[in-house]
C-alpha cells in the first residue's frame, strides 16, 4: 500500500525534492507552504507593498486591510473572543520573551514559576532568566513513566506560591499531548496565570482557547504551512491587560513627549515598528488553506502514516523509541549507534530528519541520552517517504555495523 498523500499536489517544494532526491521528514521544525501561501505572498508584493496602519493612500488601506483580515482569521481559528486578543509575532520564541518581560513586574522575589521537564528552551530560558533576574524559583514538574508531566507530582508542586505556570501543549521530542486542562485547573486553583506553548500542538487540528481556558497562547506559523518571520502571542482580555509594553517604537504608542509616552493597548500596544506584513497575510492564507480541508481525512492520514512510521521503525533491532508518540512524529535511539554519525549517514542518501537535543538539551540529558534522531511528518508526507526513509536506515546501519 503506498498511502498517497492528496494534499502533496498543492507544495510546490515537493517538486524541488523529487528533482534533487530529497524525502523531508523534518516537518516539526518547519513545514512546507502550499501554492495558496506563496501566491498570498506575491499578491501582497506584486499587487503593491505598503506599510500598515500609517497611510491614507489605496495601498496602504489595501495592505493594512489584508493585515488585519489575518488577525480576524487567526481568530476565528483559534476561537478567541476577539481579535484583539491576538498579537502578531516573529514566533512562538519571541511570545514567550515578550510574556516573560511583559509580565514580570507581577512577580516578587520568592514568588515560584511553574514549568515542566520536557519543554523546548524557548519555554524553559525565558522563564530561567526572569527568575534569575527577580529571584524567583524556577520548580520544574516531573515527567511519569509515558513521558507526560506527572500529575501527581503536579498537584503537590503548584501550590500557594505559584504566580505563572507554563507549559507545552505537545512535545517536540516526544510527541505526546500533555494533560493541559487538569495542569489548567490546578493553577486557576491557585489564582496563577497559566501560558500554553502551541509551538508543536497548534499543528494538528484545531485548538479552541477559550474552552482551554489558558490566559495566553503561543505558537510559530512557520510550522503550520505559514512562512517563517510570523507567530502569534493570544492573551484572554483580562490576561493582557496586565502585559507591560516591551519593545519601543512606531504604531504603538498613543502619545510620545521628549519626556514621557502613553502606549497603545494590546495588539498594536505589542506590534512596535513595521510588522512582518506578508507573513501574517501569508499565515491567513495558511488558515484558509487548512480550513478548506477535509479535517477528518486530514486526522485520518496522520494516522495512517504515525502507524506506519511506528510499525517500520519497530522492525529494527536494538532502536529505542523516546515513548510512545500519540502524533506522526518519533524520536529514536539505536544501540551502539551515534545519533550524529547517523544523521549524517541518512543526509547523505537525501534523507532530512533532525538529530540532537531538539532544543531540549534537559529533558535529553534526563533520559541520559547524548541526542536522538527525530522523524517528523505533514500533511503531505506519504508512504513512499517512508519507504525511502527505512531502506536508508537500514543501509546506514549495515553500513556503521
Ligand atoms: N522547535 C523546532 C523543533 O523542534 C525547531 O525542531
Amino acid at each position: 500500500m503506498s498511502l498517497p498523500s492528496p494534499w502533496r499536489a498543492d507544495f510546490p517544494a515537493f517538486a524541488a525534492f523529487t528533482a534533487s532526491r530529497q524525502t523531508y521528514l523534518d516537518t516539526a521544525a518547519t513545514a512546507q507552504k502550499p501554492q495558496a501561501v506563496l501566491d498570498a505572498l506575491l499578491d501582497h508584493y506584486a499587487g503593491g507593498a505598503a506599510n500598515v496602519h500609517r497611510a491614507q493612500h489605496a495601498p496602504g488601506e489595501r495592505a493594512t486591510l489584508a493585515f488585519e483580515g489575518a488577525r480576524e482569521k487567526v481568530a476565528q481559528w483559534l476561537n478567541a473572543d476577539n481579535p484583539n486578543e491576538i498579537v502578531f509575532t516573529r514566533g512562538s520564541t519571541e511570545g514567550l520573551n515578550l510574556l516573560a518581560y511583559g509580565l514580570e513586574h507581577l512577580f516578587n522575589a520568592g514568588d515560584e514559576i511553574v514549568i515542566s521537564a520536557l519543554e523546548h528552551h524557548a519555554n524553559l530560558l525565558p522563564w530561567q532568566q526572569l527568575a534569575l533576574r527577580r529571584d524567583l524559583k524556577l520548580v520544574i514538574l516531573p515527567l511519569d513513566g509515558a513521558g507526560d508531566i506527572d500529575l501527581q507530582q503536579a498537584a503537590q508542586l503548584i501550590g500557594p506560591r505559584t504566580r505563572l505556570l507554563a507549559v507545552s501543549q505537545l512535545s517536540n521530542v516526544l510527541g505526546r499531548w500533555q494533560p493541559l486542562q487538569p495542569l489548567l485547573a490546578l493553577a486557576r486553583a491557585q489564582g496563577a496565570l497559566s501560558v500554553v506553548d502551541g509551538a508543536q500542538g497548534v499543528v494538528h487540528g484545531r485548538h479552541d482557547v477559550t474552552a482551554l481556558g489558558c490566559d495566553f497562547y503561543v505558537f510559530s506559523g512557520h510550522k503550520l504551512y505559514a512562512p517563517d518571520g510570523i507567530g502569534v502571542l493570544y492573551g484572554r482580555a483580562r490576561a493582557m491587560a496586565k502585559l507591560r509594553h516591551w519593545q519601543f517604537g512606531g504604531e504603538m504608542v498613543q502619545h510620545a513627549d521628549y519626556q514621557s509616552a502613553r502606549f497603545r493597548p494590546a495588539p498594536l500596544g505589542f506590534e512596535a515598528g513595521t510588522p512582518a506584513i506578508a507573513a501574517a497575510i501569508g499565515l491567513g492564507a495558511a488558515l484558509d488553506y487548512l480550513g478548506e480541508q477535509d479535517e477528518y481525512a486530514l486526522a485520518a492520514h496522520e494516522a495512517a502514516l504515525h502507524q506506519r512510521l511506528l510499525t517500520g521503525l519497530r522492525r529494527f533491532d536494538g532502536l529505542r523509541l523516546l515513548g510512545e508518540p500519540h502524533t506522526a512524529l518519533a524520536s529514536f535511539v539505536i544501540d551502539g549507534v551515534h545519533n550524529a554519525d547517523l544523521s549524517h549517514l541518512l543526509g547523505e542518501q537525501g534523507i532530512a530528519v533532525r538529530a540532537g537535543q531538539h532544543c531540549a538539551m534537559p529533558l535529553l540529558h534526563g533520559l541520559g541520552l547524548p541526542g536522538a534522531i527525530r522523524v517528523s511528518l505533514g500533511l503531505y508526507s506519504d508512504g513512499d517517504d517512508l519507504e525511502r526513509f527505512f531502506a536508508a536506515l537500514h543501509h546506514a546501519l549495515d553500513l556503521l555495523r
